[in-house]
């Protein structure tokens, strides 16, 4: 006899045990940094893999360095459904943003099985590697991939110490020339879902632990390299100066000050490098990096040019030399609709709430690249004090049994539904 499906409490604690494991694998002792492509997140592919093959999959480490399980449903090679997120991390960041998705497609994979329930499709897991896009300039190149949406510049992109794309991916047992065979036929994958934190404070403060997004805000970000006069911190009177860190702190501003000015947008310098970076030497270049986001394109574009022309006018006030790299530009993208119903009723069969919470995603997702390949939908879990991008990322362990259950019960309506 079929044996019954786990509970959300059990499910939340096995969720818990299996973090433990995966976030072993760190490139900074203390921290959880797993940057694409680096010995971490080798071991971190590794260690999914042999996760999903417990829980019954057939699982490889694709060419992009995904990691990709599937159990077969009644027609070998045919339709899926697909469960993803992503291992790579932002630098020090949180156990559970994206490595959740990730157990969480596992477990269900797993309770599945354990269950004999058959499936009238496929059932994928699929870890991504490149979400947070901190190491390359790439923006969501392993999801991209799948879809049929990665761009061969980003081989030669280069990380900081200036190693390209297409060798670290060679050193971590990947293969450049392979990732175009990786892009998946239209009709391949018929749902793509992704349970993540929240990421915000919204699911706490309405007091729900899951929620249902409705689209995920554009975003545009790029580099920036603002060049001045390098010169002896003593002698050079303030005058004569082409400070290139004085310039671009007042652009940083003006990116604060501009997005400000939008409703819902927000903009942010995440990374700010100062050459030659001595103290009694005149700042000679800065390379910085802005990230703006907001929930409708339209505002966006006119924010980023925006900036642009307030760049453009500071660097000329001060005689420093400036270029622009933009390098990633997505819309925003509206989530499934049926898809989100179907999240909708498996949160309901959980109990917890007939009509959850519906909100948009300010952060940037898997999902986004995966709606271009094929109907795409996303469950939040409840974020403690919204935190993330931080280790003091926190959630409950019942919330993220709710969550998961509530997963597993969507892909049983979507198997309703083909029934
Ligand atoms: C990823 O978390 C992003 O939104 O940048
Ligand atoms: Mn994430
Ligand atoms: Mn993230």
């Amino acid at each position: 006899m079929a044996a019954s499906l786990p509970s959300a409490a059990v499910l939340g604690a096995r969720a818990f045990a299996a973090l433990e494991g995966l976030n072993r694998f760190s490139d900074e002792p203390g921290k959880l940094t797993r940057l694409y492509l680096s010995p971490a997140h080798r071991q971190a592919a590794e260690w999914t893999k042999g996760a999903m093959e417990v829980a019954g999959l057939t699982a490889f480490i694709d060419a992009a360095g995904s990691v990709q399980g599937r159990r077969e449903g009644p027609v070998p090679g045919g339709p899926s459904v697909m469960i993803g997120s992503h291992i790579d991390t932002v630098k020090d960041g949180g156990r559970f943003d994206g490595n959740l998705g990730v157990v969480a497609g596992i477990l269900v994979a797993q309770a599945l099985r354990d269950a004999g329930i058959v499936l009238p499709f496929a059932l994928e897991v699929v870890a991504f590697g490149d979400e947070e896009n901190v190491r390359f300039p790439t923006h969501l190149s392993t999801s991209g991939a799948l879809a049929g949406d990665y761009d061969p510049a980003w081989l030669e992109a280069r990380d900081a110490e200036g190693v390209r794309l297409s060798d670290a991916l060679l050193a971590f047992g990947g293969d450049p020339s392979g990732i175009a065979a990786l892009a998946r036929k239209r009709g391949s994958v018929t749902a793509y879902l992704e349970l993540h934190i929240e990421q915000g404070p919204v699911l706490e403060v309405e007091n729900e632990p899951v929620g249902i997004v409705t689209a995920i805000n554009a975003q545009r970000k790029a580099r920036i390299h603002v060049a001045g006069e390098a010169g002896h911190a003593g002698t050079v009177p303030m005058a004569l100066r082409k400070d290139a860190l004085t310039a671009s702190a007042e652009m940083a501003l003006a990116v604060e000050a501009i997005a400000s000015a939008y409703e819902q947008a927000v903009g942010t310098v995440g990374v700010f490098q100062v050459n030659p970076g001595a103290t009694n030497v005149v700042p000679g270049s800065v390379a910085f990096t802005i990230d703006i986001r907001c929930p409708r394109n339209e505002p966006l574009a006119v924010m980023a040019a925006a900036i642009e022309a307030r760049f453009g006018e500071i660097a000329q006030r001060r005689g420093v030399g400036l270029t622009i790299t933009p390098y990633a530009k997505a819309d925003a993208v509206p989530m499934d609709p049926a898809l989100q119903d179907a999240l909708s009723l498996g949160i309901a069969r959980t109990g917890v709430n007939p009509a959850p919470r519906r909100l948009p995603s300010g952060a940037g997702h898997d999902a986004m690249a995966m709606a271009a390949l094929c109907p795409s939908a996303m469950l939040f879990v409840r974020n403690e004090k919204g935190i993330s991008h931080s280790p003091l990322e926190a959630m409950t362990e019942a919330d993220a049994g709710i969550a998961i259950r509530a997963l597993l019960e969507t892909v049983l309506e979507l198997a309703r539904r083909e029934g």
